[in-house]
């Protein structure tokens, strides 16, 4: 069984599109689904009242205590995992992340993930240079201005060892299926 491990961090960007991804893949494909969440991830998922969706929709949710509770980090470090995804990932993690910071569970993980040599696919939610339109937690459009620090942290992301940052989401699901058939 293909393993699968997927992070969240605290962005409501891309959301329900993740959720019916995990779906898809878990209904048609031989796919073993674990989702980690920072402790704002979880907070995020729930203003945007997306909690039982995915729960109902993946069995594995696990949500950070600390930055080494539940373990994942060491796992993940010794490749026990076929792939290892954040998406989204929010500006605040992408400035740890880039910084060498590793004080949550997402940042944890993707920091020992890396130290052990491993390939960390990343999807920041604010990388474009043009205003992002999200939504509110009640559906209504907003968009939101990107810093240039924001803008800075996504190049220095780039660039980084052990890092593939992630330009469209459709190409999330094109990676997973690619990772599976490798792995058959
Ligand atoms: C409803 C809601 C939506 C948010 N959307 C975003 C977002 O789109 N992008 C972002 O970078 N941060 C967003 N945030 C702020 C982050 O949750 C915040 O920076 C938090 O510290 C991130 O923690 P984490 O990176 O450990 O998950 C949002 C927060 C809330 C409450």
């Amino acid at each position: 069984m293909f393993k699968l491990m997927w992070g969240i961090t605290g962005t409501g960007y891309v959301l329900q599109e993740s959720i019916d991804l995990m779906k898809e893949l878990q209904d048609n494909f031989n796919i073993d689904l674990t989702v980690i969440l920072s402790k704002e991830g979880s907070a995020v998922v729930k203003w945007y009242k997306k909690w039982l969706a995915l729960t109902e929709a993946v069995k594995k949710v696990k949500v950070e205590k600390t930055p080494n509770i539940p373990f994942y980090a060491g796992p993940l470090q010794i490749g026990n995992y076929d792939l290892f995804i954040a998406c989204p990932v929010s500006a605040n993690s992408v400035a740890k992340i880039v910084y060498g910071i590793a004080d949550t569970l997402i940042t944890n993980c993707v920091a020992q993930a890396i130290k052990g040599g491993q390939i960390v696919y990343v999807f920041p939610s604010d990388q474009d240079t043009e205003p992002i339109v999200t939504s509110r937690p009640d559906g209504s459009p907003l968009i939101l201005k990107i810093r240039d620090v924001e803008i800075e942290n996504i190049k220095r992301l780039n660039q980084m060892e052990g890092i593939v940052v992630i330009k469209k989401f459709e190409d999330i699901r094109k990676l997973i299926l690619q990772k599976v058939k490798e792995k058959s």
